[in-house]
């Protein structure tokens, strides 16, 4: 199907109407304690690693242990990048060996609380045991390095357990998020061809649960790459074990030696896949690599949040998505701190379940997600002012713009007017955080995410490239090179440098549209592109219009978002059908859960619309500007000269007075 192309705006198209007074300088008891304590610090930091670059990476990634020191820093042939070549490492080594071998031994590395109210706690010896072990599965299972390995399992401690024997052994992990659908997880396997898949019987989820393994089952029904699925009794589903096929978890483990010595890799040994959504309707293979990414991933939450041996870090991202790799797994492991994980619903048994979480262990700092916060607000403030949540002190999101007014109450309620804020801007993409403030350093703002990380060099650039005037609105690009960015699009090299690197030659473009202010702190104002961000997720339209053109009753679709107070972005569905079906409740029901089925909930449509037509240009694009038009206000302001047939319009509109 034809899309419109509108990466192109000019950048004249891109108004921004925010404009936010508020700042909040860090306060002096947190300042006087944290790792970057003033502006001053910040600046040498930002200014030195600009003037040297290798220089500034190199040192941070002598922190950790190598197996053989790195001949070069950067080799950059763009854009493809080597950091740290011809060094050798495991990130499993420096999340858990470093550790067992010093006072850390016995600190909780995870401390679980299930949906139900149990708890788990795992020490730094005890996981390291866990992963030795399940990494000695993977190799009896004949996994070997560069192998990819699928993971399909809810917010379990074996979760991470599964990850990281991965990263041991040098196979490669590939996380598929437990709310996706049979479909996703067929596409992902074969996309990456990998060997075996590491599941759950079921997950928890509001007090029920979801069988996961039938959908495994019905997923590699498709599937000629998977040798093996691995079983890990969580819910006691009802399931079939296929032999030959499916093992259990607990089968194997109970054979399995608990000695596993990590694997010397090269630093650019493959680390993980994540797929996440595109402009077209086929997911890409982010592929990260092992070296750059450590460095990343560790430095940056070490100064994002100012981590401290004292601290109980609470991530409510799930696993299945970037920051619960980089920010539960990796970055905390990484610094040796204490990682605190909820298996169930923010909702369940009750709105207060988060804050009674904080109260009762004591959480130190807690990162969430804009739409969880715009959620609890809509829930009611007796839900957090009736806990003690003295025991925070810095607060964090990430994953879409937090409206100033969510900031304020996330800073009144959560915060208590004493926390930091630090809104965190990255992507998928860029591995590990990118403009965020210093906790203890940068005065915030509601809405910005500021300033970038020392090392990374993100700018606002117009459509021809050159840098943008304060206040104007462009594009976010990132200028040079930095450790944890991706390496390729998986198998893809071709789309990698078209997706990334063509727009705006020799920068990597982020598909979001910014501004910076007169402070240079940037604001992000959301996609430019066919990618639409609903509950801090990203989702390609175009994605959902293949689901429900595969539908049999539809012809022709178009998706496209308008805001939404919750989720950020509702989706929006113009649906033509095919001769002989009728547009009613039914079908519409219909469609909903067949989205639902090929892709998961998340990517459900808020709103379908029948449409005899759909807006197109002469040369049989779709009008997604003016669908965006129509679907947010019901009105089309812009020019509709290049329009085909101005009835298809009048059609929908009068659709809207029905
Ligand atoms: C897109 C990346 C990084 C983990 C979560 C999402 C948006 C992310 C922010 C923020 C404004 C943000 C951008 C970005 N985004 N964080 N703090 N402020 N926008 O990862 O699915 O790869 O999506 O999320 O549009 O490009 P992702």
């Amino acid at each position: 199907m034809a899309t419109e192309q509108t990466t192109g705006q000019p950048s004249e198209s891109i108004s921004s109407v925010l404009s936010e007074r508020r700042k909040f300088p860090p306060p002096e008891a947190f300042s006087s304690k944290s790792h970057i304590s003033s502006m001053e610090q910040y600046e040498k930091l930002y200014a030195d690693a600009a003037a040297d670059p290798d220089k500034y990476w190199g040192e941070l990634a002598g922190q950790f242990h190598w197996f053989k020191p790195w001949d070069s820093v950067l080799e950059w042939n763009a854009p493809f990048a080597k950091w740290f070549n011809g060094g050798k490492t495991n990130i499993s080594y420096n999340c858990l060996d470093v550790h067992v071998n010093s006072w850390r031994k016995n600190k909780a590395a995870i401390i679980w609380e299930g949906e139900e109210g149990n708890e788990r706690i795992l020490t730094y010896g005890e996981l390291h045991r866990q992963v030795s072990k399940f990494a000695n599965v993977l190799k009896i299972a004949g996994i070997k390095p560069g192998d990819r390995v699928a993971i399909y399992m809810g917010m379990v401690p074996e979760l991470i357990i599964a990850v990281l024997a991965c990263a041991r052994v040098g196979a490669v992990h590939n996380v598929i998020f437990a709310g996706f659908a049979a479909h996703a997880i067929t596409e992902r396997v074969n996309d990456s061809r990998a060997k075996m898949v590491i599941c759950a019987d079921g997950t928890r989820r509001r007090g029920g649960s979801i069988n996961l393994k039938n959908i495994v089952d019905e997923a590699i029904v498709n599937t000629p790459s998977i040798r093996n699925v691995i079983v890990l009794k969580v819910t006691n589903e009802k399931i079939t074990m296929h032999d030959g096929m499916d093992h259990w978890w607990h089968d194997l483990m109970g054979l399995a030696e608990d000695e596993c010595e990590a694997v010397q890799l090269d630093s650019e040994h493959p680390l993980f896949l994540l797929y996440t959504s595109g402009s077209t309707g086929k997911p890409k293979g982010i592929l990260h690599t092992t070296g750059g990414y450590m460095v990343h991933a560790a430095s940056s939450f070490k100064y994002v949040f100012d981590i401290k041996d004292e601290d109980i870090y609470f991530c409510t991202a799930d696993i299945g998505w970037i920051t619960g790799h980089s920010y539960m797994v990796y970055g905390p492991l990484l610094n040796g701190a204490t990682v605190f994980m909820y298996e169930g619903a923010p909702n369940y048994p009750q709105w207060d379940r988060f804050w009674d979480i904080i109260n009762r262990h004591k959480i130190t700092i807690f990162y969430t997600a804009p739409t969880a916060i715009r959620a609890f607000i809509r829930a009611g403030n007796e839900w957090v002012t009736k806990h003690d949540l003295r025991s925070l002190r810095l607060l964090g999101t990430v994953g879409e713009p937090i409206n100033p007014e969510a900031w304020m109450w996330y800073h009144k309620y959560v915060g208590q007017e004493k926390c930091p804020i630090v809104d965190t801007w990255w992507q998928t993409e860029t591995g590990g955080i990118m403009v965020s403030p210093m906790p203890g350093a940068t005065p915030t703002k509601p809405g910005t995410a500021t300033r970038s990380l020392p090392g990374i060099m993100v700018d606002v650039v117009r459509k021809d490239g050159t840098a943008c005037e304060a206040n104007e609105g462009g594009y976010l690009v990132i200028k040079q090179p930095w450790p944890s960015m991706l390496r390729t699009i998986y198998g893809d090299d071709e789309r990698y440098e078209k997706t990334y690197w063509s727009e705006f030659p020799g920068m990597y473009f982020t598909g979001d549209g910014a501004r910076k202010d007169d402070d240079g702190y940037i604001w992000i104002m959301g996609r430019v592109d066919d990618v639409v961000n609903v509950s801090g997720h990203r989702l390609g339209t175009s994605e959902v219009e293949s689901a429900l053109v595969s539908h049999e009753a539809v012809a022709e679709a178009a998706v496209v978002s308008r805001p939404d107070d919750i989720k950020g972005n509702a989706l929006v569905a113009f649906v033509t059908l095919k001769d002989g079906y009728e547009g009613d409740a039914k079908l519409r029901d219909a469609l909903g859960k067949h989205v639902a089925k090929e892709i998961g909930a998340i990517a459900k449509p808020d709103e379908i619309k029948w449409a005899k037509g759909l807006p197109k240009t002469r040369s049989g694009k779709i009008m997604r500007r003016l669908l965006r038009e129509l679907a947010s206000s019901n009105e089309i302001k812009g020019d509709v000269t290049t329009l085909e047939d101005i009835g298809v319009i009048e059609n929908l509109r009068e659709q809207e007075d029905e």
